[in-house]
């Protein structure tokens, strides 16, 4: 697969638009195209015409999350931070990135697919976007911040019930609860999100900036210990047999049988 074409990257004047483009994985975040996407956003990050940046997916999906077939044989925690540990990182410094982002979501934002939409500023949907940790399903927890960045977003008890139920919220039950700030229809979703861009592109770059800073700095105060927290939690669990059952169990497209250790 070549590496450059599971991101498509655009430019539109100072809008910097990166594409997921992994259709029949439902843009599963694989190692090698969250290196494309971080890649990607670092150059409009340094393009001084560029003053806004939309990450964005397909119609059907987002992202459904970080690619399940990349973590199932992972045997031990120790071998899921070995291979995970730069990858997982990506998340983070996107969501450190200094212009502001924009996740336009329809279809599928599901665990790592929600954990980018999350590390974004800003988060417009359309009306079939779906939100979700499912990762309990798989015998494991959010790993790229959503136990953190979510409960932040939605507060303690919607995102207790999404990660313990694996509960998913429709694009409205994510307005009404703040993790979105605007829904429109699939067919304008990226005009929606380009026409924000270019809204925030022609006010003043260096207040952009502060304000995006400033806001993070009311939300995110003690994010780095939480991830840390989180991290630890989330390699751990691939010492585990459910981690193993999970994964395969969705692999082979049946239902995992969770035996509690
Ligand atoms: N990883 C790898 N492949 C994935 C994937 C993922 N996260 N999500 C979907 N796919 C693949 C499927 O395996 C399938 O491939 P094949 O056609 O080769 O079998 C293809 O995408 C289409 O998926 P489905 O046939 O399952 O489509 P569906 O419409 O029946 O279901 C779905 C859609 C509900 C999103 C379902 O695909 C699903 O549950 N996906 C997994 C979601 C998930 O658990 N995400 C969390 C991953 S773990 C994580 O992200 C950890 C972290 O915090 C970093």
């Amino acid at each position: 697969m070549n590496v450059e074409r599971e991101v498509l990257i655009e430019r539109d004047g100072p809008v910097g638009i990166a594409t997921l483009h992994r259709p029949h994985a439902l843009n599963a975040l694989s190692l090698s195209t969250m290196k494309a996407l971080e890649a990607a956003l670092t150059e409009f990050e340094a393009a001084p015409e560029i003053r806004a940046i939309i990450v964005t997916g397909g119609p059907r999906a987002f992202a459904a999350g970080a690619d399940i077939g990349e973590m199932k044989d992972l045997a031990s925690g120790k071998a899921a931070r070995a291979a995970l540990g730069e990858h997982l990182a990506r998340w983070d410094r996107i969501g450190r990135l200094k212009k502001p982002t924009i996740a336009a979501v329809a279809g599928y934002a599901l665990g790592g697919g929600c954990e980018l939409a999350l590390a974004c500023d800003l988060i417009v949907a359309a009306e079939n976007a779906v939100f979700g940790q499912p990762e309990i399903q798989l015998g494991v927890i959010p790993g790229a911040g959503g136990t953190q960045r979510l409960t932040k977003a939605v507060g303690k008890a919607l995102a207790m019930d999404m990660a313990l139920t694996g509960r998913r919220l429709s694009a409205r039950e994510a307005l009404e609860r703040g993790l979105v700030c605007r829904v429109v229809a699939p067919e304008v979703l990226l005009d929606e999100a380009k026409r924000m861009a270019r809204r925030i592109a022609e006010l003043a770059p260096l207040a952009a900036r502060a304000a995006k800073l400033a806001v993070a700095a009311a939300v995110d105060r003690g994010l780095d210990a939480g991830l840390k927290a989180e991290r630890e939690a989330f390699y751990a669990l691939f010492d585990t047999n459910d981690q193993a059952e999970g994964m395969r169990a969705f692999a082979e497209k049946r239902a995992p049988a969770f035996e509690g250790r």
